[in-house]
């Protein structure tokens, strides 16, 4: 199987925030933040494989500042480690308020998704070729946290 750069499947979504993201005043719910980073980590993690993908973990998120309503706010999604079946993806969050051009960083994020076939099993993923010294040093960071993730 043809390998792919972690360029070839990188994917950046954007999008303002509404009224329904959040709360009654005006901060965006973590969890809105959440499923936007799925949504753009999960197009990573497809671009790569060519194929369905599910996820399997989101590592620990934190966030380091508040998005309000109105903000635009950008995921950044890269694919860091290629396993057999499973593809790692990096998210970096931003938000950029229109009126003052501010942007701030919202949260970084890792996601592990699987390669499925359409029965639900997995399958392989290609692999990833590593083309920097930052694609290679996310891979080995990638590989430090695929040892220590609880799977349970
Ligand atoms: C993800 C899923 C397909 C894995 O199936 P499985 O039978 O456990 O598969 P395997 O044990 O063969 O593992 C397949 C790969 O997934 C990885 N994996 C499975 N569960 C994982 C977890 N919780 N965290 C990280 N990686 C995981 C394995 O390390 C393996 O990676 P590799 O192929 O690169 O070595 C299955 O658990 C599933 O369908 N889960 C639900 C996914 C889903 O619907 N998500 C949306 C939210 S509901």
């Amino acid at each position: 199987m043809e390998g792919k750069t972690p360029a070839q499947s990188r994917v950046i979504m954007a999008r303002a925030m509404q009224p329904t993201d959040a709360n009654g005043y005006g901060n965006v719910h973590g969890g809105a933040i959440m499923r936007f980073v799925d949504e753009a980590g999960g197009a990573a993690a497809i671009r790569h494989a060519r194929s369905r993908c599910v996820t399997a973990a989101v590592d620990h998120m934190s966030f380091k500042a508040p998005v309000h309503i109105g903000d635009l706010v950008t995921v950044t999604a890269c694919v860091t480690y290629v396993g057999r079946s499973s593809i790692e993806v990096e998210c970096q969050v931003h938000a950029e308020n229109f009126i003052t051009g501010v942007v701030t960083h919202t949260a970084t994020c890792h996601l592990v998704f699987v390669a499925i076939d359409e029965a639900g099993n997995p399958i392989p993923a290609p692999p990833l070729i590593l083309e920097t010294d930052e694609d290679r040093e996310r891979w080995e960071a990638a590989e430090r946290r695929r040892a220590t993730r609880p799977r349970d």
